[in-house]
């Protein structure tokens, strides 16, 4: 009898997202773990100067211990928590208390450097290793980070003057990098300042970030709110990210490197969520994609103050594929390019990459959207080698501005479209065809999406 009682604590204390796809199903049960231990017990001062790195390292080893007893938590009271980098564990709540800041420390020398990740090959930035970020995860199981608003600040200020002027000695770090993990949920907190990414899950499955608002400037250079990176069951709902670049980017890593670690990010869905970015495009593909982006569902979006709204990129060299995504229920305003497509983005890690890896862009379903102050409608560039293919396109209407006179631009793709303003080119202006090649699969698409709800 108490050992059934054990069991189903444990159990109980387990993450318990959609575990069927990772789908955005039913909200994720965070019962509380049967520990708990306040950051203040390992000696940390919440003054803003006192570095606390220590106190966070020793708190995450001791709480190691509880991993097999239904997990622990991490509480963080009310105060600013100076840190540099430190690591999490399984099984571990890290809970920030309304009033509770952890920010990064502002000494990149503080920062340890790690290895490349192997679908990148080098550092993003500056070849070579990169900064370790602020809070990581590795290998790890049923990992919660969490609160009541409390926020992870990363200031980012040190790191983006370091990029401008070319003075990195490695890749920026990223704010909340898990790697190589299961049952990740992040929710309920503010995230500032990222240095470069705001929230990076690479190799990662079921991963549900949860009302979550994540903002760095406008002129911050390069700055991404959530990056889900060759995983998948990913969930991303109800969030509000404004970003310097790219609000949310879904990548899978870089040239011939991430064509040898063949990992897709495949399986996400995003919904209910209010993204601005300044220079990039609030809703972004690749220009990372060499292990293949498929079956993303984008619902209920708000997009806006962006340059584009929806930005697939790619280039000769990446291989891979962007496929099987459909985005409905699209709100865009005051963007200079609603929808975009390009097949000549990015650069490469190297000059072992191979320029016959052609990327594949097909069946990419977009309806029922409206826009408003959109200088461009749509702009898809495809590859002359390897054209985008059916783009399907229902229900949109754009109001355009007159700041240009052309309001789509077309080459080397092919697709259909179905009640849209302004009329696209006629690339992909094939009303006839439009139900039988696009209507199949979009609900195809949907069922499996809707299947979990
Ligand atoms: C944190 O994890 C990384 C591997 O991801 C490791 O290199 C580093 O030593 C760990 N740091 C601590 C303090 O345990
Ligand atoms: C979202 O998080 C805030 C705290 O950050 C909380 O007050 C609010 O209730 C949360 N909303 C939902 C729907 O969980
Ligand atoms: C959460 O905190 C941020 C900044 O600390 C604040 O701007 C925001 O209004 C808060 N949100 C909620 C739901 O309390
Ligand atoms: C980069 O390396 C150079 C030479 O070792 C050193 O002088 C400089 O302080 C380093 N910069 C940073 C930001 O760590
Ligand atoms: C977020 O906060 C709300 C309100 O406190 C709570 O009901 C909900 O369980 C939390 N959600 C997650 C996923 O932490
Ligand atoms: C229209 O959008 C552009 C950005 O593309 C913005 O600069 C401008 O202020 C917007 N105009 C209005 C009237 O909102
Ligand atoms: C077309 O899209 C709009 C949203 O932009 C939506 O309100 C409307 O119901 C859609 N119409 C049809 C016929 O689905
Ligand atoms: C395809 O793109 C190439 C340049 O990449 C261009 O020269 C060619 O005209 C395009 N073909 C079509 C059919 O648009
Ligand atoms: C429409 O589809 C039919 C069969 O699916 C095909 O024979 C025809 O060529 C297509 N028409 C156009 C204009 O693509």
């Amino acid at each position: 009898m108490f050992v059934a009682l054990l069991l189903l604590l444990a159990l109980s204390n387990a993450v318990s997202i959609d575990a069927e796809v990772g789908r955005c199903g039913s909200n994720p049960i965070l019962d509380p773990r049967p520990h708990s231990v306040s950051i203040l017990e390992f000696g940390a001062v919440g003054d803003g100067k006192t570095l606390n790195t220590l106190a966070f390292q020793n708190a995450i080893f001791y709480l190691k211990s509880f991993a097999d007893k239904g997990g622990a938590q991490l509480y963080v009271p009310p105060g600013n928590w100076l840190t540099d980098s430190f690591n999490l564990t399984s099984h571990l709540t890290l809970f920030l208390e309304k009033g509770a800041a952890i920010i990064g420390s502002q000494d990149p020398s503080h920062w340890n450097v790690v290895e490349p990740l192997p679908s990148y090959g080098r550092g993003l930035e500056v070849p070579g290793g990169r900064y370790q970020s602020l809070i990581n995860g590795y290998m790890l199981n049923d990992v919660v980070i969490t609160g009541n608003n409390g926020t992870i600040d990363g200031t980012g200020s040190i790191w983006w003057e370091l990029f401008g002027s070319h003075s990195l000695n490695y890749s920026r770090p990223h704010l909340v990098e898990i790697v190589a993990s299961e049952f990740v949920v992040v929710s309920n907190l503010t995230f500032l300042n990222a240095p470069a990414y705001s929230i990076h899950p690479v190799y990662c499955s079921h991963v549900h970030i949860h009302n979550v608002s994540i903002s760095a400037p406008p002129e911050s250079p390069y700055t991404v709110g959530i990056v889900p990176d060759s995983s998948d069951s990913i969930c991303i709902e109800d969030c509000v990210v404004t970003m310097g670049y790219d609000a949310i980017a879904l990548k899978s890593g870089w040239d011939e490197y991430g064509i040898a670690y063949d990992r897709p990010t495949e399986n996400v869905h995003i919904r209910n969520v209010h993204l601005e970015a300044f220079s990039g495009s609030t809703l972004a593909f690749g220009s990372d994609m060499s292990g293949g982006i498929s079956n993303v569902l984008v619902e209920h979006a708000h997009l806006f103050n962006s340059n584009s709204g929806v930005e697939f990129r790619t280039i000769k060299g990446r291989g891979g594929y962007m496929k099987d995504i459909v985005m409905s229920d699209i709100q865009i305003e005051n963007v200079h390019t609603a929808i975009a497509a390009t097949g000549h983005c990015g650069s490469h890690p190297d000059d072992k990459f191979d320029p016959n890896a052609l990327p594949l862009l097909d069946h990419i379903t977009l309806k029922d959207i409206s826009g408003t102050n959109i200088t461009i409608a749509g702009s898809f560039v495809g590859i002359e080698e390897s054209p985008f293919t059916n783009i399907c396109l229902s229900n949109i209407t754009l109001s355009t501005n007159s700041v240009s006179a052309i309001t789509w631009k077309c080459s080397n793709v092919s697709g259909f479209s179905d009640s849209v303003s302004p009329k696209p080119c006629p690339d992909l202006e094939n009303p006839s065809n439009y139900s039988s090649s696009c209507f199949s699969y979009l609900m195809s698409i949907t069922e499996r999406n809707t299947a979990v709800l």
